[in-house]
């Protein structure tokens, strides 16, 4: 298992966002998390990065207890992040931002020209300063810093979001890409047929649970269950 959540109960001050949802992940698959506006999708990759720890439950990554952990040793032991604001340096170069997401893990590293492989486009973008980029590079340079990190499990938020339908292409066409390399993925994603055409199982949240946790080829072919569950 690459990543086990347990109950998890996640607050923002007072207020519980997460309501024990628990959801795992095995090495090489590709899971789709799926809800409503609100139904905590993000809170469970925060709480997951240690950004906002959870008040009970815990989380294992790769066998390692990482529920009270800071967030810079979660990444460093391998759980790369591809945020839904795509947070990468706005006044640094493409190539910069590449630069300073490197690290070693015990997983396989990756090299600058295999993620131009990937992004052929990026190679030319390298002295591009990031803030004069499209919404579609950004993203390509977010992902090639999730990579660049070595990882063993890659959190992918809302990938797509406000992207051109070519481009929603290659991220799901990247997400393939690692499942092949053997590394895990969780993508939470409004854009559900597309999550769930790439992805192997599917848990969907509403208000902090978890409400249906299933194959995603199995969900893609009962429109009668998906219409009832996530509204398409
Ligand atoms: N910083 C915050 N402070 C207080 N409450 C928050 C905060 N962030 C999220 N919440 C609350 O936690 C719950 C879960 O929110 P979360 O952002 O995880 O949902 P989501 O499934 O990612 O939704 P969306 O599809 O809109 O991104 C919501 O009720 C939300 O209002
Ligand atoms: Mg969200």
């Amino acid at each position: 298992m690459m990543l086990s959540l347990n109950r998890l109960e996640t607050f923002y001050g007072e207020t519980q966002a997460l309501f024990g949802p628990s959801l795992e992940i095995e090495r090489g698959e590709v899971v789709c998390l799926l809800g409503p506006n609100g139904a905590g999708k993000t809170t469970t990759i925060r709480s997951i990065l240690g950004l906002t720890p959870p008040r009970r439950g815990t989380i294992r990554f790769d066998s390692t207890d990482i529920t009270r952990l800071p967030t810079h040793v979660i990444a460093r032991l391998g759980i790369g992040w591809v945020p839904d604001d795509r947070r990468i340096f706005p006044s640094l170069t493409v190539a910069r931002n590449l630069q300073i997401a490197v690290k070693k893990t015990a997983y396989r590293s990756w090299q600058t020209k295999e993620v131009f492989e990937i992004f052929s486009a990026l190679e030319y973008l390298m002295a591009r300063e990031c803030e004069n980029l499209s919404g579609g590079e950004m993203q390509m340079v977010a992902i090639s810093r999730a990579l660049l990190g070595a990882p063993g499990l890659v959190l992918f938020d809302e990938p797509s979001q406000g992207l051109a339908p070519k481009i929603v292409q290659d991220v799901m066409r990247t997400v393939r890409r690692l499942r092949d390399e053997g590394i895990s993925v969780l993508i939470v994603e409004q854009n559900a047929l597309a999550a769930l055409e790439v992805s192997d199982r599917v848990y969907v949240m509403d208000r902090g649970r978890i409400v249906h946790e299933g194959a995603a080829a199995a969900l893609l072919a009962d429109s009668g269950l998906r219409q009832r569950l996530i509204g398409i």
